[in-house]
């Protein structure tokens, strides 16, 4: 077999590659990512070269039944016929979707392909996307990347779907779970499964004491449709603890080995479903699928930190008038999520220790948010999942940002709110006390419709810069 070894640099210009650029952040901070050869078949084939390829690293979307079964890859005169619309997708980095920069900490279940499988891919479709001979299949290159798939042990639904309320832009609506179990368990893995993909935009799951059932049945009979209207929170007068969450873009979540949430049959579960409804209204009865382990198994409890910074976003050059007022933007969150909303924005600034005044650089076309959260106890961190809605054009999470050593958690140059994910390290990290994780969130407010003073909010036309940390105290 022939293969051609080019410099990595050639090939980046060449194909200008690698959607991974980063354009938002500076790069003194870290070490230059190594660069290794790239490798080309001269002639690549379908069936020697390609065909490994899409098998392991498209079809766990690309057939049927699943994500993008619109598109399957099974049959080769397909795959051929797509050829430069598939050149076009992995060269620009938009096929697989995966949003983390080179710069992140390895992370697990990563999808993207490898210099050389991108320049094989470009190469064969550049040549006129042969077939070659089906016998020279060759195995494939890389494990795969196939979906996490969990164990459905416990699957949870409401009897009837709910269809949200016609009057609103975003219907935040909670429902409440019996958990069917006898003994108590661990939550190893969750999939999270809506039925109205276009229209739920977040899904958070909690889990509850018996104590807060009777509200929860209360709430959900006020207004004779499943559940109850939530901001927030599930709003049952209790602490909730969040246990995982699904947003657009994100499939089965498989805990850390030796980890899990611990549920007791008294204990039931709260689905904080956010639909947005400004292109469609539809029913919607989400799945929560639970993979269960013995609670009597050594398993070690795992927490979800939930990291939050303040979101003070003007509105961008030419557009002018009432709706670009701070005082504005604080009234219109409070009219619709409540009291708590109106006064959340400034107490984010307070949390972090900041000003409004520490957002005065801030621009419509380019705003930041930050928070700085130090660490008390020791802990060790599996991963991270970061949220940002509409208007977001950056995020990252760094270990440390000032020491010597700065680690990225989660770097995301190219926001897309379509593919939200929560990640995992390949290697969990051990943290001291002092240690410091910082939060970084973009916005480009020129992305908006109607764009205005955006601060912290509930809509998906609102914004967040928002974090959880799966991890496990001591
Ligand atoms: C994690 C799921 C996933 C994986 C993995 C994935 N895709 Fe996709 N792909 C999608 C989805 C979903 C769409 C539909 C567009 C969208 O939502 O972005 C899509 C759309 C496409 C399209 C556009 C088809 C059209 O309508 O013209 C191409 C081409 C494509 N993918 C190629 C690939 C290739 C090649 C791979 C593997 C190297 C791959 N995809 C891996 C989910 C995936």
């Amino acid at each position: 077999m022939k293969y051609l070894i080019l410099c990595m640099l050639v090939i980046i210009s060449a194909l200008s590659v690698l959607a991974h650029s980063d354009e938002e952040h500076d790069d003194d901070d870290v070490t230059a990512v190594e660069v290794g050869e790239v490798v080309v078949p001269e002639h690549p084939t379908y069936h020697e070269h390609v065909r490994p390829i899409i098998e392991a690293s498209c079809n766990a979307c690309h057939s049927e039944g699943r994500i993008a079964a619109y598109a399957p890859f099974s049959d080769p005169a397909d795959v051929a016929w797509l050829a430069e619309d598939i050149r076009f997708h992995v060269v620009n980095g938009i096929m697989p979707p995966w949003m983390p920069s080179r710069q992140n900490l390895p992370l697990k279940n990563d999808r993207s392909l490898s210099d050389s499988e991108i320049a094989t891919i470009a190469a064969w479709a550049g040549d006129g996307a042969p077939l070659g001979d089906p016998d020279d299949n060759a195995p494939a290159p890389t494990e795969g990347v196939g979906l996490v798939e969990i164990r459905a042990d416990l699957t949870l639904q409401l009897d009837e779907p709910y269809l949200p309320d016609a009057d609103l832009l975003d219907d935040y609506r909670c429902f409440a779970y019996p958990l069917d179990i006898d003994a108590p368990q661990f939550i190893t893995g969750y999939d999270i499964v809506p039925e109205a993909l276009e229209m739920a935009h977040h899904a958070l799951v909690y889990v509850l004491e018996a104590s807060a059932w009777t509200l929860a049945e209360a709430k959900a009979s006020e207004d004779g449709k499943p559940g109850w209207q939530c901001y927030g929170g599930p709003g049952l007068r209790q602490r909730a603890r969040s246990i995982g969450g699904w947003t657009p873009g994100a499939f089965g979540v498989e805990l850390p080995p030796g980890g899990g949430h611990r549920i007791e049959p008294s204990q039931f579960i709260v689905l904080q479903m956010h639909y947005n409804l400004w292109t469609t209204r539809q029913p919607d009865n989400t799945r929560i699928l639970l993979q269960l382990a013995d609670g009597a198994a050594e398993l070690d409890e795992l927490t979800i930190m939930s990291l939050a910074a303040p979101v003070e976003i003007p509105c961008p050059a030419g557009v002018e008038g009432p709706q670009c007022e701070r005082e504005a933007a604080l009234q219109r969150v409070g009219e619709l999520y409540g009291d708590f909303a109106s006064r959340f924005p400034n107490n984010l600034l307070r949390i972090c220790s900041q000003t409004v005044a520490d957002y005065a650089d801030n621009k419509g076309e380019r705003s930041i948010g930050q928070c700085d959260f130090p660490l008390r106890n020791d802990a060790t961190l599996y991963g991270v999942f970061g949220h940002m809605h509409e208007l977001g054009r950056s995020f990252r999470m760094t270990l440390n940002p000032e020491g010597e050593n700065p680690v990225i958690l989660l770097d995301i140059p190219r926001w897309d709110f379509h593919w939200q994910d929560s990640y995992q390290f390949v290697e969990p990290l051990t943290l001291k006390p002092g240690d410091l994780l910082r939060m970084e969130c973009v916005w480009d407010n020129r992305k908006a419709d109607a764009p205005r003073y955006v601060v912290w909010g509930e809509g998906t036309s609102d914004e967040m810069c928002f974090a959880t940390v799966l991890a496990q105290p001591g």
